[in-house]
């Protein structure tokens, strides 16, 4: 078997159209373009970069697009008060703080201040909360980005096998419940699981978020399985890479993500996509259609 490759790229681009189409329609009917405030504090020069692809596809998508770059020396109560101000701010619709923030600060305190309508990045605990209640609003970004690149396919998820490797409160967590919610029987393996190759082993679909280049054996895959790999590590060559042995698994897959070009650009078109869900949400309650 050789795996057919699910084209994130594609898929994100193909969203991130009907987002710019959706908004020239709000243009045309006179409504006002969804705002998103995007956090930086410090000068990690990852975080940069993502911040800068963020910033981008929301002005290309035709958002307001406002931009915070914070010193590291930032206090929690700066911060804190920053996203208050965008709280109130009737002209925004997401807030979006980059993590990972400067260790003096308690990201957990900072993400519990945004306005849960406003959390376009679905960390807030209510938002989670709401998730695991099998009832979302706002969905995290990366793990709501693999169900589109799953639906794509037309995944049967009902009582298969999904195994997530990786147990982070922003993708590992809320991709289990997103997969309990799909109607999947799930497994979530994290640092202390003692044997992850049983359970790979197992898997209908497999989603990695560890990001260790190859932790994943490409003879551990269930033939026929769905492989996303949702971890990205750039080696010393300069060169990206997945959580998966990409060539040996793809010999045994269905169906496997890429890296680069797999879950990635999707994350930044899901944030897109919940920026609007805000927006179109806070329009609803205003009356405005
Ligand atoms: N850092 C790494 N991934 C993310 C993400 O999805 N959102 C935010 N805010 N920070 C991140």
């Amino acid at each position: 078997m050789v795996a057919q490759i699910i084209d994130g790229k594609a898929i994100a681009t193909t969203l991130r159209k009907e987002i710019a189409d959706k908004i020239m329609a709000r243009n045309k009917q006179d409504i006002r373009q969804p705002g998103l405030a995007v956090i930086l504090v410090g000068d990690d020069p990852a975080s940069e970069i993502y911040v800068r692809n963020k910033r981008q596809a929301c002005e290309e998508v035709g958002f307001k697009s406002v931009y915070h770059q914070l010193p590291a020396a930032t206090t929690q109560d700066e911060l804190n008060t920053l996203i208050q101000t965008l709280n109130q701010d009737a002209s925004i619709d997401g807030i979006l703080v980059q993590l990972p923030l400067p260790s003096h600060i308690d990201s957990d305190n900072v993400i519990e201040h945004i306005d849960p309508n406003k959390d376009v990045d679905g960390f807030h605990p209510y938002n989670l909360g709401r998730l695991a209640q099998r009832r979302p609003l706002l969905r995290p970004c990366t793990p709501y980005g693999v169900m589109t690149l799953l639906d794509s396919i037309q995944t049967v998820y009902k009582g298969r096998e999904a195994v997530v490797i990786g147990a982070s409160n922003i993708v590992g967590l809320p991709m289990a419940l997103e997969l309990l919610s799909a109607g999947c029987t799930i497994t979530v393996c994290h640092r202390l699981t003692e044997n992850i190759e049983e359970h790979v082993k197992k898997a209908d679909i497999l989603v990695s978020a560890v990001g260790s280049p190859g932790i994943i054996k490409g003879n551990w895959i269930k033939p026929g399985a769905t492989v996303i790999d949702i971890g990205i590590t750039r080696l010393a060559d300069g060169k990206l890479a997945g959580d998966v042995e990409f060539q040996a698994a793809s010999e045994r897959a269905a169906w496997i993500t890429p890296v680069p070009g797999g879950v990635g650009p999707m994350t930044v078109a899901t944030l897109l996509k919940n920026t609007l869900i805000a927006a179109q949400a806070k329009d609803a309650a205003a009356g405005i259609y």
